[in-house]
């Protein structure tokens, strides 16, 4: 297994949309392991496939406490086949905006369709911050960030904060 770097916005790729996965091969098996370890090393709760360079419809996720046994999940192609009428709102953050929160609101639960790591079709119901994990890793296959579901005036806040933490670093590294 290996870490991977992850990709921070503002980056051109997490705007992209991502292919559906084939097959669950050997291959993507180790894209699923690495990323995991990936999630795992940040530390994260979830991290679509987008984020570590590879634009295909897979995430990981694992909302399991730290101190507990590990519970990840692995979805290939996930699908939404059901939402509730009822929202939830969540304090989101996301690996690729790194030191960043927001209120986000979203449907409190969902009925999601997907392949697992044997490729095996499965479905699960998911409430709580499940949930909203499940859906904020899923719009960055469509290339949608957290921060698209908040007003144009906080995202913006949001990416300039980021952008002087990135020049800032740049400039640290050259010295
Ligand atoms: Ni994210």
């Amino acid at each position: 297994m290996a870490l991977l770097p992850i990709i921070t916005a503002p980056d051109p790729r997490l705007k992209q949309k991502s292919r559906p996965v084939g097959a669950v091969d050997a291959e993507m098996r180790q894209l699923l392991d690495d990323m995991l370890e990936t999630m795992y090393a940040a530390p994260g709760i979830g991290l679509a496939a987008v984020q570590v360079g590879v634009p295909r419809r897979a995430i990981v996720v694992d909302i399991s406490r730290e101190d507990g046994p590990r519970e990840p999940l692995f979805m290939i192609n996930p699908e939404i086949v059901g939402v509730s009428d009822e929202d939830s709102s969540y304090e989101e953050g996301c690996l690729s905006l790194p030191d960043m929160f927001a209120e986000v609101e979203r449907p409190a639960s969902i009925r999601v369709r997907y392949l697992d790591r044997d490729g095996k079709r499965q479905e699960l119901n998911a409430d709580g911050i499940l949930a909203t994990c499940i859906q904020h890793e899923m719009d960055h296959l469509e290339g949608i960030l957290f921060v698209d579901h908040i007003s144009a005036l906080k995202r913006n806040m949001i990416l300039r904060k980021l952008l002087k933490a990135k020049r800032l670093q740049e400039e640290e590294a050259a010295g």
